[in-house]
């Protein structure tokens, strides 16, 4: 089936250009040089197709997956140079491949304020990492999770023996609802699983007040870092929790490469989470003997490249921590103050808008689709953001108000009155003061004049008849 963008008149919005435009100049727009020069990524000034002709690429899609850092790209490469087999060969190259994937574990476990009796895994993806986790855990572990939480941190626990926060009201409210769950449900071992910063609202969790909570009842605590580290610092010592897991795709490096890293006796306990050769100290016909440490969780050849280029990213982010929060501190200020102001688009949030939030803002338009909402900043903007529920079903439905019930209606009608989903715009290296200024002009226009051009919705989402963005560059290899 597919459905014509123009809305009807009843829930067409009305207000012309201009209008929209007046809102927006409430909030003074920001000057090209109005956050500091940071880190360079590898994809400054990228040239994308619009319906309109090429633009640079607007990038605020950095929750998903930042682009690499330049400095990354070069250790990369080094690496590729050079890599050989790694702890399992005498030549050259093979010590300096091992010496530099043990140099890379040090590079991390100061990145995440690790203490001497701390591990840090190498694992593929935070996904990985909790997943891991989660087969580590003694019997009768009871794990405390917020409905809010991500996918990757809410599933992978057994299910009988988890204990389902709900989405809390504010802040204090996640500090009472956690207590009260802390009292009443037991357990031989408890870990308390808690977000840094959510990866809808960008809103910062409580953490170092939460993992006080979960201490003083004796649970432990392991934060999920994915949508913090790339804007904050993070420090197991100084939040006081047991673990934290983070993504490289997350950090400005590339996929296939996270981490897990945190207090070694469950890790050293529990059986290898893959059997195979790197995890072993002898197999004999009599059994086999694992080792303890990062080792018996990382069997099989590791990711070398990923976990370098993981080290080079955190040293780079570490080295300019201040000025990363600044540009973001200037940009998402902006972002979410002009989003505020433009009549028909609405903002989200979990803990109340004045509450602390890294460069996040997801929003709807009134009377749109969120996933038309996308297409058209990509095909007339340049724009790339995401929609969607964001791994986050039980967190978005509830900002939304989404009943249960009303999942069964025809949630895919573009003009229902309630969106299903929405749009995360996310700050990061690559957006600059201009990629702001042209987002909050495209969503004023879109909120005023719906698209420019004419959409049809199909099964492969919205689409509209000459697209430049379907002639795909030629593969890269
Ligand atoms: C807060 C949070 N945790 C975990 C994940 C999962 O990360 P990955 O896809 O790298 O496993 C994400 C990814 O979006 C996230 O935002």
């Amino acid at each position: 089936m597919s459905i014509a963008s123009t809305p009807p008149p009843a829930l067409r919005h009305t207000a012309p250009l201009a209008q929209a435009r007046d809102h927006l100049r409430a909030v003074p727009p920001l000057r090209p040089d109005a956050a500091p020069a940071v880190p360079a990524v590898v994809t400054a000034a990228l040239p994308v197709p619009t319906l309109g002709g090429v633009v640079d690429y607007a990038n605020f899609d950095h929750a998903a997956s930042t682009p690499a850092l330049v400095s990354v790209a070069q250790a990369v490469e080094s690496t590729l140079r050079t890599y050989s087999s790694v702890h399992r060969g005498n030549g050259y190259a093979s010590r300096v491949t091992s010496a530099w994937y043990e140099q890379a574990r040090a590079e991390v476990a100061e990145f995440v304020g690790a203490r001497s009796h701390d591990e840090v895994v190498f694992t593929r993806n935070s996904t990985d990492s909790f997943n891991l986790l989660a087969s580590t855990l003694p019997r009768d572990t009871t794990v405390f999770v917020f409905e809010t939480e991500h996918h990757a941190a809410l599933l992978p626990w057994k299910h009988r023996n988890t204990v389902r926060l709900p989405v809390p009201g504010s802040a204090r409210d996640a500090e009472t609802l956690l207590r009260t769950a802390l009292k009443t449900r037991h357990g031989r071992h408890r870990l308390v699983v808690l977000a840094g910063a959510s990866n809808v609202t960008g809103e910062v969790w409580p953490v170092r007040r939460l993992a006080a909570i979960a201490r003083e009842a004796g649970a432990r605590v392991v934060l999920d870092a994915a949508q913090l580290a790339p804007h904050r610092r993070v420090s197991l010592a100084e939040l006081d929790v047991d673990y934290i897991v983070l993504s490289g795709h997350k950090l400005y490096a590339p996929y296939g490469a996270g981490v897990l890293a945190g207090r070694a006796d469950w890790l050293d306990a529990a059986h290898p989470y893959l059997a195979g050769g790197g995890a072993t100290k002898s197999v004999t016909e009599r059994g086999t003997v694992w080792h303890t440490g990062a080792a018996r969780h990382e069997a099989g050849s590791p990711n070398v490249v990923g976990a370098v280029a993981l080290a080079a990213a955190c040293h780079t982010l570490r080295a300019n921590a201040e000025t990363v929060e600044a540009h973001e501190r200037v940009l998402g200020g902006r972002l979410l103050d002009g989003l505020r102001s433009i009549e028909g688009v609405q903002t989200y949030s979990l803990f109340g808008e004045d509450h602390d939030r890294v460069a996040v803002a997801t929003f709807t338009i009134d009377g749109l689709d969120s996933s038309l909402v996308s297409t058209v900043l990509s095909a007339e903007h340049g724009i790339g953001v995401r929609d969607g529920k964001f791994c986050a079903h039980l967190c978005v439905d509830a900002l939304l108000d989404v009943l249960p019930d009303d999942l069964d209606d025809d949630v895919t009608d573009p003009y229902a009155a309630a969106p299903a989903t929405a749009v995360r715009a996310s700050i990061g290296l690559a957006t600059t003061a201009a990629h702001v200024e042209r987002l909050l002009a495209a969503v004023a226009e879109l909120a005023a004049n719906g698209p420019q051009a004419e959409y049809v919705q199909t099964p492969q989402g919205w689409v509209t008849s000459d697209d430049p963005r379907e002639a795909l560059p030629a593969r890269p290899w």
